[in-house]
C-alpha cells in the first residue's frame, strides 16, 4: 500500500480489545514477533471472527479471496470514516488527511474506481517498469557500496531497503535527484500524522505544491517520465480533473514506499533464517523470480487490508452487517494449508504460488511489478555480492506494533 499504508497509518485506533477475545492475541508481544501461530489458531477456531470491538477478522484463503472481489465490501472513504468513528476511534487526523487527498483509486468503489485507476493503468505499463531495471541495479549497487564502505555491519533497512523505493520512484516520476532529501523529509512528516497533524498537514501542502509545479512543467515540456505519461493520457481522456491527477501522483508516489522497504527487509530476514533456501538461491540466481513471490507469500509487509460492509453479506455462515469493518488478513490466507501445501515452509521453488500479498480483485496492487522488480534486484544483489551475509550477533529484532503491517525497525547484518 501501499496507499493502504498511508490510510492505515492515518486511521485512528478504535479503542482497546477486551480480554477473552481471540483477536486480543494479535496485540501481544508474541504475535508481534510471530503472528503466524495466531493466524493458524484463528483459521481453526474462528475463521470469520467478530472481535469484541465489532471488527470482523477473515483468515481463510477462500474467504479472503472471495471478499477481495465482493463489491459489497467497500473501500469508500466516507463509509470507512463513519465505521471507525462508530467504534470510538479518533478520526480527526484520518478525516483531515482523506479530505485533503480527495477521491483516489484507493478510497473509492467501482464504477468511480475504474475511472480513477484507468489513467494510472495506461501510464504505468509493464514496459515502463522493466525499463527501470538498469537504473534500479545502479541504485542498489551504490547503496551496497556505501554500506560496505561504512563499516563491518549495516542496518539493511536504513542503508538499502529504505532509500531504494524513494530513489526509484523519483527516477520513475522524473523528480530531480537534488530534490530527493526534501521529498524524503515530507514523507517522514506524513508518517507522523497521528502524532502531529499540523506538521503533517503542512508537509502534505508543501508536497502538493511541489507536485503541482512538476506537473505543469511536464505539461509544458513532456519528458519520458511517468508524470509526462499521465499528463498525456489525461489530455486524451479529459474525464480526470487536475486535482484528481494530482492525487493520483500523490498516491502512486507514496504507495510503494514503505511496503517495498519491508518486502526487502522481511525477505532478507527470511532467507537468513533458512540457510538451505539461501544456498539454493546462491547456486541458481535465476530462482530469484519465484523466490520473490514465495518471500512475499511467506512474510508479506501488508498483513491485512480493511474494508467496510456496504450491504449485508454472508461469509462462512456469519452475517456481516452494513457499516461494520472487516480486516482481510492476506498474510493468514497466504499460510492457509487448504490452499498451500506445507504453508509454513519457505520453498523458493513453490509451484502455483497464487498468494494474496498484493491483494486481488479491482484494487489489486498497481505497483506489484515494480515492487517485485526492486525486490529481485535488491535481494539478488545482496546474495551475489555479500556471500558471508548474516544477522549481526545478538541482534534483537523489533517489529513495529501495527498488526496490519509487518515491519522491522532495523535489520542489523554482518557481511
Ligand atoms: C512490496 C510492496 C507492495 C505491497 C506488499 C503492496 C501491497 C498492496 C496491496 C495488498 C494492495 C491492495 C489494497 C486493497 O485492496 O485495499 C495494493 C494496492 C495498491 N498498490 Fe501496492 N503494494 C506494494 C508496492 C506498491 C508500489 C511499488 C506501488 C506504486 C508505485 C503500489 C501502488 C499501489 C496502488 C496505487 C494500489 C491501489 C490500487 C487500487 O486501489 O486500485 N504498490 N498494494
Amino acid at each position: 500500500m501501499t496507499t493502504t499504508d498511508t490510510r492505515d497509518g492515518a486511521r485512528g485506533t478504535a479503542g482497546p480489545v477486551r480480554p477473552g477475545d481471540l483477536a486480543l492475541a494479535l496485540h501481544t508481544p508474541e504475535a508481534r514477533r510471530d503472528p503466524y501461530p495466531f493466524y493458524a489458531r484463528m483459521r481453526r477456531e474462528s475463521p470469520v471472527h467478530r472481535s469484541t470491538q465489532g471488527i470482523w477478522y477473515l483468515t481463510r484463503y477462500a474467504d479472503v479471496e472471495t471478499a477481495l472481489g465482493d463489491l459489497r465490501l467497500s473501500n469508500d472513504r466516507d463509509r470507512m470514516t463513519r465505521a471507525y468513528g462508530a467504534l470510538g476511534g479518533d478520526m480527526k487526523a484520518f478525516s483531515r488527511f482523506t479530505d485533503r487527498l480527495g477521491r483516489v483509486m484507493t478510497n473509492t468503489d467501482p464504477p468511480d474506481h475504474a475511472r480513477l485507476r484507468k489513467l494510472a493503468n495506461r501510464a504505468f505499463t509493464a514496459r515502463r517498469v522493466e525499463a527501470l531495471r538498469d537504473g534500479i541495479q545502479r541504485i542498489v549497487d551504490r547503496l551496497v557500496d556505501e554500506a560496505v564502505a561504512a563499516g563491518p555491519t549495516m542496518d539493511l533497512i536504513e542503508a538499502v531497503a529504505s532509500p531504494l523505493p524513494m530513489s526509484v520512484v523519483c527516477e520513475l516520476f522524473g523528480i530531480p535527484h537534488e530534490d530527493l532529501p526534501q521529498v524524503k523529509t515530507w514523507f517522514r512528516r506524513f508518517g507522523r500524522l497521528t502524532e502531529d497533524i499540523e506538521e503533517s498537514e503542512a508537509a502534505i501542502g508543501q508536497y502538493e505544491e511541489y507536485l503541482t509545479g512538476l506537473i505543469s512543467r511536464r505539461r509544458a515540456e513532456p519528458g519520458d517520465d511517468l508524470i509526462s505519461a499521465l499528463v498525456t493520457v489525461q489530455a486524451r481522456d479529459d474525464r480526470l480533473t487536475d486535482s484528481e491527477l494530482l492525487s493520483t501522483c500523490f498516491v502512486l508516489i507514496t504507495a510503494g514506499d514503505e511496503t517495498t522497504t519491508h518486502l526487502v527487509g522481511n525477505s532478507t530476514l527470511a532467507l537468513l533464517r533458512h540457510p538451505d533456501q539461501l544456498a539454493r538461491l546462491r547456486e541458481d540466481p535465476a530462482l530469484i523470480r519465484t523466490a520473490v513471490d514465495e518471500l512475499t507469500r511467506y512474510d508479506t509487509p501488508t498483513q491485512a487490508i480493511v474494508r467496510v460492509v456496504a450491504e449485508d453479506v454472508e461469509i462462512g455462515g456469519q452475517t456481516l452487517r452494513e457499516g461494520e469493518l472487516v480486516y482481510l488478513f492476506l498474510a493468514a490466507a497466504n499460510r492457509d494449508p487448504e490452499r498451500f501445501e506445507d504453508p509454513d515452509r519457505l520453498d523458493l521453488t513453490r509451484p502455483g504460488n497464487r498468494h494474496l500479498g498484493f491483494g486481488n480483485g479491482p484494487h489489486f496492487c498497481l505497483g506489484g511489478p515494480l515492487a517485485r522488480l526492486q525486490a529481485e534486484v535488491a535481494i539478488g544483489t545482496l546474495v551475489r555480492r555479500l556471500p558471508h551475509l548474516r544477522l549481526a550477533d545478538g541482534a534483537a529484532l523489533d517489529w513495529r506494533p501495527n498488526p496490519l503491517q509487518r515491519r522491522l525497525s532495523a535489520l542489523p547484518l554482518c557481511y
